[in-house]
């Protein structure tokens, strides 16, 4: 194995190929959003399957995700909650939205899912503001630098029991580079000392390597 970047791709792809279907429709959202030159910083399959799970072992039928960028994980997590669920998802990027509608509907799961676009800060406050039937699962992807911020609106539309699912908590280790102050890194670090010490919460986080490198996902329970 060449390096250790590769043997973690190679193993990635295995396990994939061993675990996890990645149909048609999901190959088509990835490739769609590279042919629409959006960012390639989607979920990978395994981890989008990851995802999915973690909503089906929580019972999750309600689900908002903050990040939609071309629509993938929202696939995978509209395929979770299925038929009698919803996906909010929130958007800034008009551009990004519109290949993610495209996407979600090729996918068949274009009834499930609402897409917001606006600033997710904005976006969630309103939901909050609205108060809504709370959220079973929140998934935090957008702007790393306002995570704190949405861990909070998270927990103003959730309810004890909801989950919440952090990306890129570990940014390569960026995570635990005390020179590295960039807003992104600082706010991970925020958000997961506030999981950490916010009585609400319950939760930890995990590393992984795979076809993305290396980084990692926070997991918490709303008490
Ligand atoms: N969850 C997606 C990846 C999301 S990438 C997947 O795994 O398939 C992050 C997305 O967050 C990008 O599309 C970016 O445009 C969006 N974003 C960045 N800042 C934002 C903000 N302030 N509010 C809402 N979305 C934002
Ligand atoms: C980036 C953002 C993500 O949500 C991700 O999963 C990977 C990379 C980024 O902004 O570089
Ligand atoms: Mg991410």
């Amino acid at each position: 194995m060449a390096s250790a970047e590769q043997g973690w791709s190679e193993v990635d792809a295995y396990l994939a190929g061993e675990l996890v279907e990645e149909d048609a429709a999901l190959v088509a959202a990835r490739d769609r959003g590279r042919q629409r030159g959006l960012p390639p910083i989607e979920v990978t399959a395994t981890q989008g399957a990851f995802l999915a799970l973690l909503a089906q072992v929580s019972g999750a039928r309600r689900v908002l995700e903050i990040g939609t960028l071309a629509g993938y994980s929202t696939i995978w997590l509209a395929r979770a909650v299925g038929g009698a669920g919803h996906v909010t998802t929130v958007e800034l990027d008009p551009r990004h939205a519109e290949v993610a509608r495209e996407n979600v509907d090729r996918a068949g799961v274009g009834p499930l899912v609402r897409i917001e676009v606006g600033r997710a800060l904005d976006v969630v406050a309103r939901l909050a503001d609205r108060g809504a039937e709370p959220y079973d699962l929140v998934f935090v992807d957008a702007d790393k630098a306002n995570m704190p911020a949405y861990l909070e609106l998270a927990l103003r539309v959730t309810r004890p029991g909801s989950v919440i699912v952090g990306d890129n908590v570990v940014r390569r280790g960026a995570v635990v580079d005390p020179e590295d102050d960039d807003p992104d890194v600082v706010g991970v670090r925020e958000f997961l000392h506030a999981l950490g010490s916010d009585p609400r919460l319950t939760a930890t986080a995990l590393q992984t390597v795979g076809a993305k490198g290396w980084d990692g996902f926070a997991i918490a329970r709303v008490t």
